[in-house]
């Protein structure tokens, strides 16, 4: 079991002995360690058991300390920085000073500022930055809070700095540079639209067309139990013999086959929806339920993101 408590100087002092804690960010928690210290960075991977082909962000809290590890800093990418840091942005960037292992032998490196007031404090307090991927086992659901740690890492880890309900809920928006032209790797909490209005037109290579780059693997944030996305009443008919689960986005489904109901917003906010995603998910997979039936959202915003995670979410089930 881990510790549990919203206690800055304990996290600073796991850290500094190069140990292996969870912290939490606006969009999920992270399994935080020195990005300087290979072997505290090895241990995020054996924690997660997490492919080494899979590389890691690297988090700092000012803008300026981006320097310390990357070479080259191109000027559209300054002007996200400027805009979306603190934030859910990461970006891809050339890097100096970062070991091979944490970018999974590429040149670039994947930088974000967190906008969690404990996750600055603590950076602000540490002499290194922090790599900090998703606090979950590879493949499974991102967490949004402690205790969704703690049931599956607590065992591995001494500390998970408690700062509540992350308040995004989904992973940050991942945009790195081929020559001038910026790409979005992964959607994520900002949208495409904030980002063009921000610098003009921008490529999308999401998953569908990255399946064989690093850590891009199609198949993520997957439930346990088997997940179909689609109509929610077909789908309850097509599997009416299975104790079923249902994820809606606002209404409330009467389906006889229904053992379990969770509505992401009855108000239909999407941004209600994302923050309530990945714990909903979580709730019906430990439920005494046999399947999940979800249905997508309006393709908009971070709807488009949300329906990304569910798509990629019931990727298993499908193949
Ligand atoms: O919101 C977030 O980004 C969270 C919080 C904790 O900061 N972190 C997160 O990390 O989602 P993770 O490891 O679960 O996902 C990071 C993804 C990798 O799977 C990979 O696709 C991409 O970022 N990535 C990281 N470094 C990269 C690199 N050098 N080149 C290409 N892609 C990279
Ligand atoms: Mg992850």
């Amino acid at each position: 079991m881990a510790i549990i408590h919203h206690s800055v100087e304990q996290a600073k002092y796991f850290l500094n002995q190069n140990q292996v804690i969870a912290i939490p960010t606006e969009t999920v928690y992270g399994l935080a360690a020195n990005a300087y210290n290979a072997s505290a960075v090895q241990t995020v991977f054996q924690i997660k058991n997490r492919p080494n082909h899979d590389p890691l962000i690297v988090h700092t809290h000012v803008f300026e300390k981006v320097f310390d590890f990357v070479t080259n800093f191109p000027s559209k990418a300054q002007i996200l920085a400027k805009k979306f840091w603190p934030g859910p942005l990461t970006l891809l960037l050339k890097k100096k000073n970062i070991q091979n292992l944490i970018t999974a032998n590429s040149p670039q490196v994947a930088v974000r500022i967190p906008n969690h007031p404990l996750a600055l404090a603590l950076l602000s307090q540490l002499n290194f930055p922090l790599v900090a991927p998703s606090a979950n086992p590879f493949g499974y659901i991102s967490p949004t809070r402690p205790q969704h740690v703690e049931s599956q890492l607590g065992k591995y880890i001494p500390y998970i700095l408690d700062g509540g309900l992350c308040h995004i809920g989904l992973e940050s928006t991942i945009v790195g540079f081929q020559e001038e032209q910026p790409v979005v790797y992964r959607l994520g909490s900002i949208s495409i639209t904030s980002i063009t209005k921000t610098i003009g037109p921008v490529l999308i290579k999401n998953h569908t067309q990255m399946q064989k780059a690093p850590g891009m693997d199609f198949s993520h944030y997957s439930p346990k139990k088997k997940l179909y996305v689609g109509d929610i009443s077909m789908l309850c008919k097509k599997y009416a013999q299975y104790k079923i689960g249902v994820l809606s986005f606002k209404k409330n489904y009467t389906d006889k086959s229904i053992f379990v109901q969770k509505i992401l917003s009855p108000s239909g906010s999407l941004t209600i929806a994302a923050k309530n995603l990945f714990h909903y998910l979580r709730l019906l997979d430990d439920s005494g339920i046999e399947m999940i039936i979800a249905e997508y959202v309006p393709n908009q915003d971070i709807g488009s993101t949300i329906n990304d995670r569910l798509q990629r979410a019931s990727a298993k089930s499908i193949c």
